[in-house]
């Protein structure tokens, strides 16, 4: 199986995403974790051009297809080959932030973004990602106290944008992206990603 986890920045991604790598090595599970963009040696230099180098001015289509790059190499390297060999993949990220990132809140069109995204995966999707869910207040009072990257430098209202295009998308796919509130603690958080699973 593959799952994801996705959310704005300060939804509180990291806590849940090892709470779900334990549970599911509990339970027998050989868990691949991984993290898009990263987890191979290019995908991690993509990643620090995306975020860290603001001396390189990008745009949105360029930045789009960066993304795309790192993604197409961790599925080559890391999670195909994971997936192959009967191992439960565990993502932090994935396609899904880009449709949403560069999409509904960049500008660029979701469903052209989905379908480049197709293309560099080959098709593979997650089986089920789960969005935690918080407002965007919440997030931000959650980062405080460390230095924020490119993506969380953008403006109020492209933060605003993403929790809605996280649900439309959510809509879209009912089955395969859940979203669950953020709110809740940590361990019910645990709980309904658990029961989804
Ligand atoms: P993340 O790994 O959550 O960062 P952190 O190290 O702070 O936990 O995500 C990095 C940033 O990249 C985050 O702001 C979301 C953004 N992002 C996109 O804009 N598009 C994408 O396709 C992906 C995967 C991430």
């Amino acid at each position: 199986m593959f799952y994801s986890i996705d959310g704005v920045d300060g939804a509180g991604k990291s806590v849940q995403i090892k709470l779900l790598c334990e549970f599911l090595s509990n339970r027998g599970e050989k868990v691949v974790l991984c993290r898009d963009p990263g987890s191979t040696f290019l995908s991690e230099e993509l990643r620090k051009i995306i975020l860290h180098r603001d001396d390189l001015p990008t745009g949105r289509l360029a930045q789009m297809f960066l993304f795309m790059a790192a993604r197409a190499q961790l599925v080559e390297e890391v999670i195909a080959p994971a997936l192959a060999a009967g191992q439960t993949v565990v993502c932090d990220r994935f396609l899904l932030s880009s449709v949403v990132y560069q999409g509904y809140a960049g500008g660029l069109d979701p469903q052209l973004i989905y379908n480049v995204g197709l293309a560099a995966t080959r098709g593979l999707v997650p089986d089920k990602t789960f969005v935690l869910d918080v407002p965007q207040e919440v997030a931000v009072s959650r980062m405080t106290n460390r230095e924020l990257d490119t993506i969380e430098r953008e403006d109020a209202e492209f933060k605003q944008r993403l929790r809605d295009g996280f649900k439309a998308e959510s809509k879209k796919h009912p089955k395969s992206i859940i979203i669950i509130d953020g709110l809740q603690s940590i361990e019910d958080v645990h709980a309904e990603i658990v029961r989804n699973l």
